[in-house]
């Protein structure tokens, strides 16, 4: 699968201040709403849309290893994306020695 790596911070300390004491924020990366989310001591990121009704997930809660819509609750593995039937699109992290990096499948946004 061919990737579109992006550049998105410095550093994993840099990620924990745009946390700011919580588990997840929503964040831009090339112009597309993402949320980051640290769960037991992982960064993850996924889309910013529940793909059950669309709704915006800046106040999802962690539990279990999923992201938690809070409109009807749905979860979906932080891993995976798998949750009730549907899948969350998720995008991988990648330490490099100039930064961290988000994967986007090359088409994904198109
Ligand atoms: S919109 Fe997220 S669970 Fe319904």
């Amino acid at each position: 699968m061919k990737m579109r790596w992006i550049r998105f911070a410095d550093t994993y300390e840099s990620l924990q201040q745009e946390l700011n004491q919580r588990s997840c924020a929503p964040i831009v990366i090339d112009g597309h709403g993402l949320l980051l989310v640290k769960h037991a001591d992982k960064y993850y990121l996924v889309k910013n849309k529940c793909p059950h009704q669309g709704a915006k997930l800046n106040h999802a809660v962690c539990e279990d290893g999923k992201i938690v819509c809070p409109w009807h609750r749905y979860g979906f593995d932080l891993e995976t994306g798998r949750g009730a039937g549907m899948h969350l699109e998720n995008y991988p992290i990648e330490a490099r020695e100039d930064g961290l990096y988000a994967g986007f499948e090359y088409f994904s946004w198109f």
